[in-house]
């Protein structure tokens, strides 16, 4: 019988393309996708809303114990409020990481997580292989070097008609990839038994191939 609830789990740095990828290889493959990235952002929007700073661990805890979040074809829904476009920008990039950090946001995002991959799903974060599905078929650390994702995330910019500074984005890149790789609670690593993938000087189309023909070969067997 063949065992097609799989689960791929899509770890890597800012702007390595895993949310593009995963999108596609989940559509490519029929499961679900999981853009973990856009929980703890949506995490971040509120607690910035209710004027809670990330050192501020109990009043973490408390807003949390209340706080609702549902997925909506497409995008987020917040204690209600349809979050998909707010949690997208510069301002969140900022101040996500801080809030990500901090061991009440992360356990208290850990189940939601789990219960998404009863069917099998294909999910892209930071501590996906390490921390939430250690038992993955399939574990991948997509990477590139850190001028090529400031060059993607400057080019995404331009495209959207926004003013984009190169130089600065290369200084956030990495500044963001240290924080998240020295953090003490589930540091952005490769997990044990991943596939370490540079995509420096692949395009998306030939990252979601090569992940993608990885995935079926789980799908085929026993
Ligand atoms: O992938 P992204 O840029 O949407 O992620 C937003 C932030 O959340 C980033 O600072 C890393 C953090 N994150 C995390 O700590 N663990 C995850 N599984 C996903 C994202």
């Amino acid at each position: 019988m063949e065992n097609n609830n799989i689960v791929v789990a899509i770890d890597g740095p800012a702007g390595a393309g895993k949310s593009t990828v995963a999108r596609a290889v989940a559509e490519r493959i029929g499961l679900p996708y999981l853009d973990t990235g856009a929980l703890y952002r949506a995490i971040a929007w509120k607690l910035d809303r209710e004027g809670i700073a990330p050192e501020d661990g109990e009043r973490i805890s408390q807003a949390l114990a209340s706080f609702r979040l549902e997925f909506i074809p497409g995008g987020l829904m917040a204690d209600g409020t349809d979050v998909t476009a707010a949690i997208r920008t510069p301002e969140i990039d900022r101040i996500v990481s801080a809030y990500a950090a901090r061991p009440e946001v992360r356990g208290a995002l850990i189940e939601l997580q789990r219960a998404q991959a009863k069917n099998g799903l294909v999910a892209d974060g930071r501590d996906m292989g390490t921390v939430v599905f250690p038992e993955a078929e399939l574990k991948i650390f997509l990477t590139a070097s850190a001028e090529e994702r400031a060059r993607r995330r400057y080019k995404e910019r331009l495209d959207r008609g926004e003013a984009a500074d190169y130089d600065e984005i290369l200084k956030q890149v990495v500044e963001r990839d240290n924080y998240d790789m020295t953090r003490e609670i589930a540091p952005l690593r490769p997990a044990p038994g991943c596939i370490i993938l540079d995509s420096s000087y692949m395009d998306a189309a030939q990252v979601t191939d090569a992940i993608s023909s990885l995935a079926s070969r789980f799908m085929e067997q026993e």
